[in-house]
């Protein structure tokens, strides 16, 4: 899922570089996948940050790597290749891996944003009032700071009784005084780079961690005299990092809220937020109605008048103008304007239903194009195939595409009526305004018009059940029904006339 790419060239007076610091181990996540990759609402955490920084349109995007860093190298090539990894070699701790960042763009003056890559709520409103905030305040360096309720964990904001931001202190360094505070650093700042560079060359690693603390930058500006200050959130909900996966399972719930509430603002019917969940990357127009247990991912697209569930997944699907899903697995689709599908139906990449099409219940298609008006009603497979318009697939057929080496294609025209139980077997045509009858196997191709019949002869066996089962409750009911006559009467064969 890629992220907003920054656009254009810096403007002037703008913010020289991005610097995402990304190279941690993410520990307490207990897991084989870099922290920051880890994803919710459609985006990895890392791409979430770089989204809320895109708008900058910055000269340099920097993200330092490390733990993982080939998953997060290959990650970040894939939603922002504008973005240049540069790696941290040992995890020294965050001042070190802003140092790191800092060094591989020597040239670079004014304003830098530093930003930890496990802040997925944050949004590019919130990283522009701490911009503003730094720029008007005239400082050197200015920290994103929030109120929160508990401030566990986090680095607490240390001012004096003028309240001038003095430190940032570290939870597991605090005196017991300092712990009560609950101005906590949101592990985003902007610096003027050669304050920075300055303060970054003299960290030490005299903390309970041993490690370079960015956060010490700080106190260490104010020690030179040089203005600092503090920015408050507007909401603390925007900064909160992501350190384990409760809290995940939590930042998910707060992102996807988010993106109801705008959805709803803008005219969207959802019937139970609870179990609806969004990805920040699906459009939904006004008047289109989400019915409970909706799980719209990737860039799916639902439009004006469309009902999606209950209980459906739409996955890079576009659901157009007053279309239903219903109770269904959708991947890679498109459902046309006023198409209906479900309930209870899978439908594949390359799906295409044309306006007012109908996949009714328990059918998989795969790569299929259903023209204007054609239905597959019931119990299908519809793999690799065309079908024109106002057809009607019977039940139960079987689009039979792969012959155990290659798939392949199979046509069926306009107007067609395909029976029950057909087995079309690719490559094969049924033609324009042609049946099949049900039961057939087809393997030849139809011609317009024609009826294809591919099936054995029904033969009837009389007085069978007599002789064979006699004494069964099947036998009494067909001497009730004064069948046993017939037995003398030669074995009936019985086959529609063409
Ligand atoms: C950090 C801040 C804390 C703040 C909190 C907000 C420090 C010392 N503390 O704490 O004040 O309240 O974020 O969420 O920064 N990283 C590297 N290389 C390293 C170490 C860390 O790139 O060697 C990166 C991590 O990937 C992470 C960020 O720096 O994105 C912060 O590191 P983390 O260990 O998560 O710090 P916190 O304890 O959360
Ligand atoms: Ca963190």
């Amino acid at each position: 899922m890629s992220v907003p790419q920054p656009s254009g060239a810096a403007h002037e007076g703008g913010i020289a570089a991005v610097v995402v610091l990304a190279a941690g181990q993410g520990t307490r996540m207990r897991s084989s996948t870099p922290k920051v990759l880890h994803a919710l609402g459609g985006r990895s955490m890392l791409g979430h940050v770089l989204a809320a920084t895109a708008p900058l349109a910055a000269r340099h995007t920097l993200v330092v790597v490390g733990a993982g860093r080939e998953a997060v190298e290959e990650h970040l090539a894939q939603v922002a290749p504008d973005a240049r990894p540069v790696l941290q070699e040992e995890q020294r701790g965050s001042g070190h891996a802003a140092a790191v960042a800092l060094a591989a763009v020597p040239d670079i003056e004014g304003p830098v944003l530093l930003v930890n890559g496990d802040a997925p709520l944050l949004r590019p409103e919130t990283v522009t009032t701490l911009i503003d905030a730094h720029r008007s305040q005239g400082n050197v360096l200015t920290v994103l700071t929030a109120e929160v309720d508990d401030p566990t964990g986090l680095g607490r904001i240390v001012r004096d009784a003028d309240g001038a931001v003095r430190a940032i202190v570290e939870q597991r360094d605090a005196t017991p005084e300092q712990r009560e505070i609950r101005e906590v650093n949101a592990g985003v700042y902007v610096g003027e780079v050669s304050a920075l560079r300055r303060a970054l060359g003299s960290l030490g690693e005299d903390n309970d961690q041993g490690e370079q603390y960015l956060t010490d930058v700080l106190g260490l500006l104010v020690a030179e005299g040089a203005p600092v200050g503090g920015a408050p959130a507007e909401d603390p909900v925007d900064v909160l990092g992501c350190n384990d996966r409760r809290e995940l399972a939590a930042r998910r719930r707060t992102l996807n809220d988010r993106v109801l509430d705008d959805l709803m603002r803008a005219g969207v019917t959802v019937v139970d937020p609870a179990t609806t969940w969004v990805d920040v990357t699906v459009t939904v127009a006004a008047d289109a109605l989400l019915e409970p247990g909706v799980h719209l991912r990737g860039t799916t697209s639902v439009a004006t008048g469309a009902v999606v569930g209950p209980d459906t997944t739409l996955v890079d699907t576009a659901v157009e103008e007053g279309a239903s899903v219903v109770r269904s697995h959708v991947l890679g689709a498109v459902v046309g304007p006023r198409a209906t599908v479900g309930p209870f139906s899978y439908l594949r990449p390359g799906t295409r239903l044309a306006a007012g099409s109908k996949v009714g219940a328990f059918v998989e298609t795969k790569n299929v194009q259903v023209g204007e008006d054609s239905k597959v009603p019931h119990l299908s497979y519809v793999g690799d195939a065309t079908i024109g318009r106002g057809s009607n697939v019977g039940a139960a057929t079987v689009f039979v595409n792969y012959d155990g080496v290659e798939k392949h294609h199979t046509r069926v025209g306009d107007h067609v009526r395909i029976g029950s139980d057909t087995m079309l077997v690719a490559p094969v045509t049924v033609g324009d305004g042609a049946y099949t009858a049900a039961g057939s196997v087809i393997t030849t191709d139809v011609p317009p018009g024609a009826m294809g019949v591919a099936r054995a002869r029904q033969r009837n066996v009389a007085g069978w059940v007599r002789r064979r089962r006699p004494g069964t409750a099947a036998a009494k009911a067909a001497e009730a029904a004064g069948h046993a006559g017939a037995e003398a009467a030669a074995d009936t064969r019985a086959e529609a006339s063409e």
